[in-house]
């Protein structure tokens, strides 16, 4: 047999369901039919699976459930309290080694109360400090904590960096490895546990977690204190456990979907995500059950670092996905995917983050296709294309190793620095090549059966291979060497024959950029373009077009003040590589109004390498916006501007 599977055992969750009706309007518990528990999944043990970016020893010992009790304290910016842990663990095993980083531990004690030894080791900058408990007899520890404040999967926001202006607002974000900085869990995405949590804020504020929430707890008042509690009973990794505290109100879309927002968002929220149902109809359609109970979708300030994050049953979303017109919803359609290739299947270590993204933007595509048509959803192919191309010039090339699907991050290296475009285009072009190859319908059966034969349980390239083997070619290995699946997965650059999906819609668009280009005559430029030709026109244009035709483009488009983040990026990108001196005001208001990371980045790059009057632009910006980014966002501009100004003070 290929795969080793350590033993595990089954515990009994001593969670009772109060069962009483939600308080109010929000979903809980009551309204959520909970499906049937999983069994504690497999380990994977192949090599491929070895995770070097955890200090955790599954083999040995793992944790497979998660019990929090915190109580979150916007004064100090810090969680405390406690994580009781289930553990199985081999008949003989010694310890326990979790994850954490810079949280303080003031107690490790057994189920019965009794104190556990145990010592936190060296703490290293990407990975954190390993927690070794010694096990004992003990399979249950509590370990009394807290964290630091400037955890790196929290922000924590002050009532003016919120809409409302009243309250202040918290929300994480554990992908990759972030979550051992406010969780001291086994953080490995191949490490699934099940989990529950008590949140304990101050009177008037609301919590959401990506679990079931048990409404009726919610609305227990103890001083002027609410606690809030929510079960996820199938196991997920860690990276997704997620959490957000502000003023929330909810907003239903249908039965099983709708929004959480700060209440001046809550309803234009709603509306510009009116299809999510038509989307879980479509995914439901290609790849089976939505194994979840609800899906919504939390709307976060604008620090938020990232388009989305598919926290499962809540996807966290940027505000600036909203763009009135609902032309940027595929981002929904994404994260929704994640329900399937993500979060039921899940990449066992981060150097296949491929398949978690890659499989995801392929579904998201399907998805898109299925609810609004090929024309639109080829708009968004073509452009995945470019994307793809530009993206391999930036990695230096198709020879770089950066440009393969399957990447092997080193320890020393933070995951974060594997995880690029390419998995998400170049894997989605993989699929779409083979799709091409096997036909459609027996290319859907498979990838439905495959996220059935998988769910909840970690994959790896190894693995998707050989199920590939096994089933979709097995009656045509020789079409599997046609396609050339390891040449696709651990070589670099794209394989000949890949897909580009061409939109006819962008023929038009490419013809009026060169034509513009070229005369600079603006009445050649069509005034109905919709968002995706906007930014494919934009994109068209020459780095040095010259500041006389954007002038024109600018008074005819107006795009400095567009609220359409995809479209006033594309703008910015293009007006400051051209030295366009009204786009400084707008790429100050943009970089000082939200902190995407896909935008922010490559924004402050551009003006770096702008000679003479960029950089001084740069870091004038950056001074002011600086305090409102993310943690993470503040550590990847620092880097690109060489921010030289007082760190955050490490904490222990
Ligand atoms: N899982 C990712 C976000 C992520 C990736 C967080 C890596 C941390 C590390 C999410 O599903 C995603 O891909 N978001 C995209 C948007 C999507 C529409 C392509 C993003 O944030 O831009
Ligand atoms: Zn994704």
């Amino acid at each position: 047999m290929r795969f080793r599977f350590l033993a595990a055992f089954a515990f009994a969750a001593a969670m009772t369901l109060t069962g009483c009706k939600p308080a109010e309007k929000a979903p809980g518990n009551a309204a959520t039919p909970v499906a049937d528990t999983q069994p504690i999944p497999p380990i994977l043990l192949t090599p491929e699976a070895q995770d070097v970016h955890s200090y955790a020893n599954p083999r040995e010992a793992r944790v497979t459930h998660v019990s929090l009790d915190l109580q979150a304290n916007f004064v100090d910016h810090v969680l405390a309290g406690t994580a009781t842990l289930d553990v199985a663990a081999e008949p003989n095993a010694q310890k326990i080694v979790l994850d954490t980083d810079h949280l303080t531990i003031s107690k490790v004690t057994d189920g019965a109360g009794h104190a556990l030894h145990y010592q936190l080791g060296q703490s290293d900058p990407i990975h954190g400090a390993p927690l070794t408990v010694q096990l004992g007899q003990a399979r249950t520890i509590a370990i009394d904590y807290q964290t630091a404040p400037d955890a790196k999967a929290l922000q924590w926001l002050a009532p003016e960096q919120t809409l409302g202006k009243k309250y202040p607002f918290l929300f994480s974000q554990g992908e990759p490895i972030l979550n051992r900085s406010w969780i001291p869990t086994q953080d490995s995405p191949g490490i699934r546990q099940t989990w529950d949590a008590k949140i304990t804020v101050p009177e008037g504020m609301n919590v959401v977690m990506s679990a079931a929430r048990d409404s009726a707890l919610g609305a227990l008042a103890a001083g002027d204190r609410r606690t809030f509690s929510f079960k996820m009973d199938k196991p997920v990794p860690p990276y997704l456990i997620a959490l957000a505290i502000g003023d929330l109100r909810y907003k239903a879309i249908s039965d099983n979907t709708g929004v959480w927002a700060e209440p001046a968002m809550v309803d234009k929220a709603a509306d510009e995500f009116a299809d999510l149902p038509r989307f879980l109809d479509a995914a439901e359609n290609l790849y089976g059950p939505y194994r979840w109970g609800r899906y919504d979708l939390l709307i976060l300030p604008p620090s938020f670092p990232y388009g989305g994050m598919e926290n499962p049953m809540l996807t966290f979303v940027t505000p600036t996905a909203i763009a009135g017109d609902r032309s940027l919803v595929s981002l929904a359609a994404h994260e929704l995917a994640h329900s399937w290739s993500g979060n039921l299947v899940t990449n066992a270590t981060w150097n296949d983050f491929w398949l978690n993204e890659g499989f995801t933007t392929y579904a998201e595509g399907r998805i898109m296709e299925q609810v609004y048509g090929a024309d639109r959803e080829a708009m968004e192919q073509d452009l995945m294309w470019s994307d793809l191309q530009d993206t391999i010039k930036q990695l230096g090339g198709p020879k770089s190793p950066m440009t393969k699907l399957h990447v092997d991050i080193p320890a020393s290296q933070n995951p974060d620095d594997g995880m690029t475009q390419i998995a998400y285009d170049k894997g989605a072009e993989f699929l779409m090549t083979i799709e091409k190859a096997v036909g459609r319908d027996k290319f859907d059966a498979w990838l439905k059966g495959y996220f059935d034969r998988h769910a909840f349980s970690p994959q790896t390239s190894a693995g998707l291979i050989e199920d590939m083997r096994a089933t979709l070619f097995k009656d045509d290995p020789r079409m599997a060497k046609r396609i050339g699946l390891e040449q696709w997965i651990y070589q670099p650059g794209v394989p000949a024959n890949a897909i580009h999906v061409k939109s006819e819609a962008f023929e038009e668009i490419d013809a009026a950029a060169k034509a513009f280009a070229k005369k600079g005559d603006v009445t050649a430029v069509p005034t109905d373009m919709v968002t995706q030709e906007t930014i494919r026109f934009l994109n068209d244009l020459p780095r040095n077009i010259g500041t006389d035709k954007l002038a024109a483009l600018d008074n005819q488009f107006h795009w400095n003040q567009t609220g359409n983040s995809e479209i006033r990026f594309a703008w910015l990108d293009l007006a400051l590589a051209n030295k366009y001196p009204p786009a400084s005001k707008s790429a100050e208001q943009f970089l000082t109004s939200q902190g995407r990371l896909k935008f922010v980045e490559p924004l402050y790059t551009l003006l770096m390498q702008q000679a003479d009057w960029g950089p001084a632009l740069a870091k004038q910006i950056y001074a002011e916006a600086r305090p409102t980014y993310h943690p993470v966002t503040q550590a990847g501009v620092d880097k690109i501007v060489g921010w030289t100004g007082t760190p955050t003070a490490a904490t222990n």
